[in-house]
């Protein structure tokens, strides 16, 4: 199967973008023709054994009494044959066939996905009907499920049928559709969906990372008070005689702002600080620390072999800011980039396997040897 091509039908991703993107709900039947699942079910439940993978048993029973158990779990057959989902986050982390499902999405940056989450559900399994805060694409593997969209709608009221579990009221479906193997949802933030199962079935979630103001200004200071460069007090030397020495004036109160919006303003601390929150993983990675460090001599001796492939580990994620300083993002880690180590550096964003001879033509410099090495000894690079 080619994961790359996505059947777009009548639209575009430009036209995706303008009308559906962030506004209204949408489904295409057969957006992937052949589709196989990436992952099979018994490796799935491997992983939701693993302790550094985040899974949990969303189960309902007849009386309508819901359960929420966290991985990892051990056995699965207390859960039976019907009324309960295993969801896995960030499969992609550990499945590079999964983590391939995001191909087609290419045409929104890779800093805005999270994570391609699995879900495995049983006949009339589900999580309920609920709200996301961030856009989802739901890819329907292996199996049918029911799935209902609706419009965002304040009149909903929130329901916690199990502490770890939120969910929202019955609601006004605008899709209402049986999903099979191959068709694509998009749900936007905030609107109300619910995906109960028909049969087994297997779902892929692509979720998008969409960071709070709140996450955004506490790391931002965090970053500050890391680099220790908010020290610098607040000055006055134009001041003049007040009127009512209680009060906080406007004019003040505007100094004290744009004292604070100064480091904002700092276009090189700002670009260091967005490229490594964004490229922060949210979900534990499969790294292996060389052994022993790689050094120039011994990578020159490993390009020497001319079948060896170059592997990212798969779920990284990475990402280059080129404005006021060329800088290469990996997992929170930064590496300062020249002219003659950007071609190299691209190639090592974009995260596609590299060959020998293709690194041999990259590694023209010193700087280029050490951008390599430093990246495999790091882990976030392997040879396989
Ligand atoms: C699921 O796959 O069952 C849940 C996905 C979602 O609602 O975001
Ligand atoms: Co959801």
């Amino acid at each position: 199967m080619n994961m790359d091509s996505l059947n777009w039908g009548d639209l575009t991703p430009e036209k995706f973008l303008a009308e559906y993107w962030q506004k209204k709900p949408l489904i295409i039947k057969q957006a992937f023709t052949n589709f196989q699942d990436p992952i099979p079910a018994d490796e799935l439940a491997g992983l939701a054994m693993e302790s550094e993978i985040e899974s949990r048993i969303v189960s309902v029973d007849s009386e309508g009494n819901w359960q929420v158990d966290h991985g990892p779990f051990e056995d699965f057959s207390q859960y039976g044959e019907s009324q309960w989902t295993l969801l896995v986050q960030a499969v992609n982390n550990w499945s590079r066939p999964t983590h391939e499902l995001l191909s087609p999405f290419a045409f929104i940056p890779s800093w805005r996905i999270d994570d391609v989450m699995v879900s495995f559900s049983t006949p009339d399994g589900g999580v309920g009907a609920h709200l996301d805060q961030y856009d989802v694409f739901i890819i329907q593997g292996s199996g049918k499920r029911r799935w209902q969209v609706g419009a965002p709608d304040k009149s909903l009221s929130t329901l916690l049928p199990h502490p770890d579990l939120k969910q929202v009221s019955s609601f006004q479906p605008i899709i209402d559709e049986i999903t099979e193997v191959g068709d694509l949802l998009y749900i936007p933030p905030n609107h109300p969906h619910n995906g109960v199962s028909i049969e087994n079935s297997v779902n892929f979630s692509i979720g998008f990372q969409a960071p709070s103001s709140q996450d955004l200004w506490s790391s931002f200071a965090d970053k500050l008070i890391d680099l220790n460069i908010g020290e610098e007090r607040f000055s006055d030397p134009d001041r003049t005689q007040c009127q009512q020495n209680f009060t906080i004036t406007a004019h003040d109160k505007k100094q004290l702002k744009s004292f604070m919006l100064a480091q904002l303003d700092n276009d090189e601390l700002y670009e260091q600080f967005i490229g490594q929150y964004l490229t922060q993983g949210h979900h534990a990675l499969e790294i292996l620390v060389p052994v022993n460090d790689i050094d120039n001599a011994k990578l020159l001796d490993i390009l020497s072999e001319p079948d060896i492939l170059f592997m990212p580990v798969s779920g990284l994620k990475a990402a280059i800011v080129n404005d006021t300083k060329a800088t290469l993002f990996i997992n929170g880690d930064s590496f300062p980039l020249e002219d003659q180590t950007l071609a190299l550096a691209e190639k090592l964003a974009q995260q596609n396997p590299l060959t020998t001879s293709e690194i041999k033509k990259l590694n023209n410099c010193l700087k280029n040897t050490e951008l390599l090495t430093s990246v495999l000894n790091k882990g976030y690079w392997y040879i396989e």
